[in-house]
C-alpha cells in the first residue's frame, strides 16, 4: 500500500509549514491550503501565488514540485523577486522601450521600466511583468476560500506603473482529482488598456530530491502545437519576426517529446535565450486550427515529465502562446524550500542553474507593439467590452 495521505506526508516533511487539513484559515506561515484526491497545494495573497504543490511520486513519497518560499511574509522581503508562482500583470513578459500606443490617434503610453539598466536609463530600457510594482509584487485580497478553491482579487488603479485606467481582477484556483485549474478574469472599468496575464510557476518535478542530477535538464517536454517561435533580440524583445522551429533544431519540442537538455549539444543553443544566454527563455506559438474546445484531450498545449519521480504534468489552456524558461539565471544562491531537497540530506539545498523550468501560458508576447500580428482582441480591452479571460488546467499523473 502506498502512503498517499498528502496532508500527513506534508506534515512529516515539515512540521511547521504544511497544514494538516482544511481549517478555513491560513496556516501559521500565512499559506492557504487546498485539498483534493491525490493533490494538495498552498496559495498566498502576494501575487496570488502558488507556494506549494504536493503530488505522491512513483516511490510513494510526497513531492513538493513548485518553487517558492517557506512563508508568505518572505515573498515581500526577498530582494531577488524571481516571480515565484505568481500572476504577472497588468501585462506579462516584456514591453519594448516600456512604450506602446493603443489607438490610431497615436497616444503614447510610457510604463515604468525595470529591466536592463544602462548609464542613460538607470531604471532600465524595457518593462518586464508589469513594472517594478507589477501585480506579482502586491498582496491580493482573498474573497473566497473553501477546501478545494480560493479566489483572489486585485484592484489595479488608474495610472499605476503608467497603465491607463483601473482594472479589477479575479484569480480563482481550484483543485480536483490530481488537477489544478486556474481561471483569471480582468475587467477595465474606466479606460482602454492592454491586459495580458499568465501563471509564472516554476517546476521541479523531482522536488529537488533527485539523487542523480540537481538540474531539470532531464525533464521531458512536449509542445505538440508549437512549431513556431517569436524571434527576439539580445535582450529578449520581440523583433516582429515569427520563426519556424524545424524538426531537430534546438527549439523543436513539437515533433516528439524531448529532454530539455537534449539540444544543449547544438551550438545554436548559445544566444537562444538572448545575448550570451545558453538555454531557453522563449515564446512558442500554440497553433491549433479552430474552432476547438481547449479542454479536449487532443488539444493539450504542453507536457512535462520526469522519469526519476515518474511525475507527469499535462497542461491545457485557452491561450495562444507558451513561454518556457529553463532557469538559466539561477546560480545556486537561492535555497529550496524546507519541504524540498534530497531525502538523504545530501545535495546543496540550493537551486542550481537549470534546476527548474518555468511554464507560462499567455498570449503573443509584446503583441501591443506588433499590431501586424492582429492580437488586439486578445490584448486590448475597454470598459463595456469583453473581459480578459485566461484559463489553464494542470493535470498530474504518475508513471511507475
Ligand atoms: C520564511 O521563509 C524564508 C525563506 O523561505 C526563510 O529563510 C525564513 O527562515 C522563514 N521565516 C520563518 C520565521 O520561518
Ligand atoms: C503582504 O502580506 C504579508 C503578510 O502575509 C506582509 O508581511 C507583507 O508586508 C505584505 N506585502 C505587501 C507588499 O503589502
Ligand atoms: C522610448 O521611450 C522614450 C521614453 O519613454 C520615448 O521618449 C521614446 O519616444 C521611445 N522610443 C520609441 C522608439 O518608442
Ligand atoms: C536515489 O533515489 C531513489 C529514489 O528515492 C532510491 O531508490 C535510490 O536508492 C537512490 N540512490 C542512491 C544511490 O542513493
Ligand atoms: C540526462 O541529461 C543528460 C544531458 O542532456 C544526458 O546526457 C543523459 O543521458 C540524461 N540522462 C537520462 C537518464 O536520461
Amino acid at each position: 500500500m502506498r502512503l498517499s495521505i498528502l496532508p500527513l506526508g506534508a506534515l512529516l516533511l515539515t512540521p511547521t509549514s504544511a497544514a494538516p487539513s482544511f481549517t478555513g484559515e491560513p496556516d501559521s506561515s500565512g499559506k492557504y491550503w487546498l485539498f483534493a484526491p491525490g493533490i494538495s497545494a498552498s496559495f498566498i495573497p502576494y501575487g496570488a501565488s502558488i507556494s506549494n504543490l504536493f503530488i505522491t511520486d512513483k516511490h510513494g513519497v510526497d513531492r513538493d514540485i513548485v518553487l517558492g518560499f517557506d512563508n508568505a511574509t518572505y515573498y515581500s522581503l526577498d530582494p531577488v523577486h524571481p516571480h515565484f508562482g505568481g500572476v504577472p500583470g497588468r501585462y506579462a513578459n516584456r514591453i519594448k522601450n516600456s512604450t506602446f500606443t493603443l489607438d490610431d490617434d497615436g497616444e503614447e503610453y510610457h510604463i515604468l521600466p525595470n529591466e536592463h539598466p544602462t548609464d542613460d536609463h538607470p531604471a532600465g530600457v524595457n518593462t518586464l511583468h508589469g513594472g517594478p510594482d507589477g501585480w506579482d509584487h502586491r498582496n491580493f485580497t482573498v474573497v473566497s476560500y473553501t477546501q478545494t478553491s480560493i479566489t483572489f482579487s486585485l484592484v489595479d488603479p488608474d495610472g499605476k506603473e503608467g497603465f491607463p485606467g483601473e482594472v479589477i481582477s479575479y484569480i480563482t484556483y481550484t483543485l480536483s482529482d490530481r488537477t489544478w485549474d486556474a481561471k483569471m478574469v480582468a475587467i477595465p472599468t474606466t479606460k482602454k488598456t492592454p491586459i495580458m496575464l499568465s501563471s509564472h510557476t516554476y517546476w521541479n518535478l523531482d522536488g529537488f530530491a533527485n539523487n542523480q542530477t540537481a538540474t531539470a535538464l532531464n525533464h521531458t517536454l512536449h509542445l505538440p502545437f508549437s512549431g513556431q517561435t517569436i524571434a527576439v533580440d539580445s535582450i529578449l524583445i520581440p523583433t516582429g519576426d515569427i520563426l519556424p522551429a524545424p524538426k531537430g533544431s534546438v527549439n523543436d519540442f513539437w515533433s516528439a517529446p524531448r529532454q530539455i537538455g537534449d539540444g544543449f549539444a547544438d551550438p545554436k543553443i548559445v544566444d537562444n535565450c538572448g545575448g550570451d544566454c545558453v538555454g531557453y527563455d522563449n515564446c512558442w506559438l500554440v497553433n491549433r486550427p479552430g474552432p476547438y474546445d481547449w479542454r479536449s484531450e487532443d488539444k493539450l498545449v504542453a507536457s512535462l515529465s520526469s522519469e526519476w519521480s515518474g511525475i507527469k504534468l499535462d497542461i491545457w489552456s485557452d491561450q495562444d502562446a507558451f513561454q518556457m524558461y529553463s532557469c538559466n539565471g539561477m546560480d545556486g544562491t537561492m535555497p529550496v524550500k524546507a519541504t524540498q531537497g534530497r531525502d538523504d540530506g545530501e545535495g546543496s539545498g540550493m537551486i542550481e542553474k537549470y534546476g527548474c523550468v518555468v511554464l507560462e501560458v499567455q498570449d503573443w508576447i509584446d503583441g501591443i507593439n506588433h499590431p501586424e500580428w492582429g492580437r488586439g482582441p486578445k490584448q486590448i480591452f475597454e470598459p463595456g467590452g469583453d473581459p480578459y479571460v485566461l484559463q489553464v488546467r494542470h493535470r498530474f499523473s504518475v508513471d511507475a
